[in-house]
């Protein structure tokens, strides 16, 4: 066992029903890991002497959180970051989709997977429901790199039969068929997961979605993930190819694949039937900030989401968004609420922090297992310990409280800032200390 010596933040409760009081903080805490689950937490003096003679880590210099969770990643995007200045359709075609058929090539898919999970790591993801690649081999890679690596993804083949570029169609058939021998092959081995993934319904006909239908009721513990509502032009374009469908999510609702298990990306321009359906769906949106902004997507209304009582948690969007950081997506979503003035929500730390770890957690089921650092859940933890004289560690040395040493994390916070990343009680990777340079 090892009794890990900290200050701790999570959010066990949720901050929109309890407010800033949600935002649990354990100064000097102990928290003792036993098989990778944490088995007892309190004060540290409490713990050690109920469990003398443990390894003492001593984690003082920082501050512990959860891991974070990343509810929309696309896995062949990583060297699309950084595509500014177009709107969704337009960056689709020139950024995402010309990197995305790279993908075809399994040496190149290996590197690109390589990047990818070492890009959530190093961000302190511990969990997250990636958008996989086109090509069933890319996929493989990934899986194959995320069970080395010890990450907690849920991902699958993307699918479309129309629309997009032709190295990227395939048919119901085939998606149907390359989506079970994935689904099969890795879906419940270890921590990796399988979720059906049409790209959106634009690239996606009717009988596409049938098959996708088909894959997700082979199982009741099989993820459904797209796109939403994202862009007015993607809208407008999705009301002329489904003449039959009320609005955008009855392209997915009216195949059965609007469901309790299905997380949605975006929805930053919803009716109000739309946002009901989804309540009484259960079905969770992924908010993506970053990516909305460098889109110019538009402002997520979170309040209406709220309002009907919708479930929400944070993506990255990478590479529409511009990084693995939910930290950053956490500050973005804070600046998009309050650019809305009185129609946003104010989202104090405590809400940040939980729309980062036990929102995601509650949107991909997993609740029970990781989101914050309770007794009895997965030591899926992030330690954040800023650069020696950076100005998150100046300003880290004189916090208020912990409501006000998490804002300075969210407001400053960035990947070189996360020193160590455990997943299920194993560190995953430890960012390399920076070295100051030598003089001559
Ligand atoms: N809609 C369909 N595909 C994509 C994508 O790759 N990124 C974003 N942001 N929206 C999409
Ligand atoms: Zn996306």
């Amino acid at each position: 066992m090892t009794l890990y010596r900290a200050t701790v933040l999570d959010t066990p409760s949720d901050p929109f029903e309890d407010g800033p009081e949600a935002l649990r903080a354990e100064h000097d805490g102990g928290l003792l890991v036993r098989d990778g689950v944490i088995a007892a937490r309190g004060r540290f003096a409490d713990v050690a002497a109920a469990h003398p003679g443990e390894e003492v880590v001593d984690l003082r210099e920082g501050i512990l959180l959860p891991g974070m969770v990343d509810t929309h990643v696309h896995f062949p995007q990583v060297r699309a970051i950084g595509g500014l200045g177009m709107p969704l359709l337009d960056w689709l075609d020139r950024c995402a989709l010309p990197e995305e058929t790279r993908l075809v090539n399994r040496t190149y898919a290996e590197e690109v997977a390589g990047e990818f999970v070492d890009g959530l790591v190093r961000a302190g993801t511990t969990t997250a429901l990636v958008f996989g690649s086109h090509f069933p081999e890319a996929v493989d890679a990934l899986f194959a790199e995320a069970e080395r690596v010890g990450l907690r993804i849920t991902s699958g083949l993307v699918v479309s039969d129309r629309i997009l570029p032709e190295p990227l169609l395939t048919t119901p058939e085939a998606a149907l068929a390359h989506g079970r021998a994935l689904l099969e092959t890795w879906h419940g081995r270890g921590r990796l997961r399988y979720a059906v993934t049409p790209r959106f319904s634009l690239s996606s006909s009717e009988p596409m979605l049938d098959a996708c239908a088909e894959l997700l009721a082979a199982r009741d513990d099989v993820w459904f993930t797209s796109h939403l509502n994202e862009n007015t032009a993607e809208i407008e374009e999705v009301a002329r190819l489904f003449p039959g469908a009320g609005h955008y999510l009855d392209s997915y609702d009216r195949h059965g694949l609007v469901t309790p298990r299905s997380v949605l990306a975006h929805n930053v321009h919803p009716t109000g039937h739309e946002l009901e359906v989804l309540a009484r769906a259960g079905a969770a949106v992924a908010h993506c900030p970053t990516s909305n902004c460098a889109l110019g997507s538009g402002l997520f209304p979170f309040a209406e989401h709220l309002t009907a009582g919708v479930r929400v948690a944070l993506g990255s969007d990478v590479g529409a968004g511009t990084g693995f950081s939910l930290l950053k997506e956490g500050l973005q979503a804070y600046f998009v609420q309050r650019l809305l003035g009185p129609r946003g929500v104010a989202l104090g730390p405590a809400a940040l922090l939980h729309l980062a770890t036990r929102s995601g957690a509650l949107a991909l089921g997993l609740g029970d297992d990781v989101g914050d650092l309770s007794v009895g859940k997965q030591f899926d933890a992030v330690w954040v310990r800023p650069q020696p004289g950076s100005t998150l560690d100046v300003v880290l040395r004189h916090p208020a409280d912990a409501t006000d040493a998490l804002a300075k994390i969210f407001t400053l916070g960035t990947p070189g800032d996360v020193a160590v990343v455990w997943v299920a009680g194993r560190a995953v990777s430890s960012a390399p200390q920076p070295v100051p340079p030598s003089l001559p």
